[in-house]
């Protein structure tokens, strides 16, 4: 059977799915409501496939797999279409995943699989909304998605033993290492990684150090690749606030969002996406 997969939303995370699809042979679409998202996803991949081609890290024929295989769609009907694989990677809200999922279910092929790349929610509450919430399954990928090498796979109550099977070996055909986690919010990735992002910030606030500092604290001093404030700033500051204020509302008070943090995101300083967040990029 010929893998199809569409993905939904030319966002940092989706065009990085993307790229990572096409380039491991598989027929991928990318859809964006957005037409200018479209395009910058076009030239960022295209960006990034050179870069992972100079550093030996992607190979030659990566060009020729974008060209051949990756398609650019602003209707999602169709980019869904005949499609076996549908992954979304949207802005963090259920009933917003939950509407394009919906959408996506009644164009895919029969028997497809609907997957989120939700970092935080409840893919249970997200599945609800389908006919058939068996096939509904968490593919948490990180960021960049070309170089990161994890996929955690989170099965909601409903989803069938056979799709998490199939989600696993998708994450091992996209070169990824899957680990298999429980529906509980923030997984095992962001419940653990957004407390370290969040005291980073509460300490800019106490004054313990400047962001430059307390990065190279946990840099030169726990050799994480990148510290929690720079993190925060690749990630997004709007995309970190939304799952702090799941996690707060789901796990309790240490999962409370600083008010810097809301601040500087009402500022429109969300990180290296909008050039300034806790660093100007
Ligand atoms: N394609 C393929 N490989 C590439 C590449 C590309 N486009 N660009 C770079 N690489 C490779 C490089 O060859 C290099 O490989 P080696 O280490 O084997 O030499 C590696 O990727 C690192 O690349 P760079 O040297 O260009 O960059 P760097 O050393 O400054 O590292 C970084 C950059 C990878 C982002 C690193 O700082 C890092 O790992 N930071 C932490 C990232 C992280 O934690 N991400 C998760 C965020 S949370 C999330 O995404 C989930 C969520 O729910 C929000």
């Amino acid at each position: 059977m010929t893998v199809r997969i569409a993905i939904i939303g030319a966002g940092t995370m989706g065009r990085g799915i993307a790229q990572v699809s096409a380039i491991s042979g598989f027929s991928t679409t990318l859809f964006d409501v957005d037409p200018e998202a479209l395009e910058a996803a076009r030239e960022a991949i295209a960006v990034s496939v050179e870069k992972g081609i100079s550093r030996g890290k992607t190979p030659e024929e990566a060009r020729d797999r974008i060209t051949g295989l990756l398609s650019f769609h602003h209707d999602l009907a169709g980019a869904v279409a005949g499609s076996n694989w549908v992954i979304e990677a949207v802005p963090e809200s259920v009933g917003l995943k939950r509407e394009i999922l919906q959408r996506a279910e009644e164009g895919a092929a029969a028997g497809a699989v609907l997957a989120s790349n939700t970092s935080s929610l409840s893919i249970t509450a997200i599945g609800e909304a389908l006919d058939d919430p068996s096939r509904m399954i968490g593919m948490h990928f990180f960021n960049p998605v070309p170089v990161m090498g994890l996929v955690e796979v989170v099965p909601g109550e409903q989803t069938s033993d056979q799709v998490i099977d199939r989600a696993v070996e998708l994450a091992r055909g996209f070169g990824k290492e899957p680990i298999v986690v429980k529906d509980t919010p923030g997984f095992a990735t962001s419940r653990l990684g957004v407390v370290l992002g969040l005291e980073a910030i509460r300490m800019l606030e106490d004054g313990v150090a400047g962001a430059e500092e307390i990065d190279k604290a946990m840099e030169l001093g726990y050799r994480h690749p990148m510290g929690p404030l720079r993190l925060t700033d690749l990630v997004g500051l709007d995309v970190r606030l939304a799952i702090a204020e799941h996690l707060h509302q789901e796990l309790g008070e240490r999962f409370r969002p600083p008010q810097l943090l809301r601040d500087l995101v009402a500022a429109g300083h969300t990180g290296r996406k909008a050039g300034q967040g806790f660093y100007r990029w």
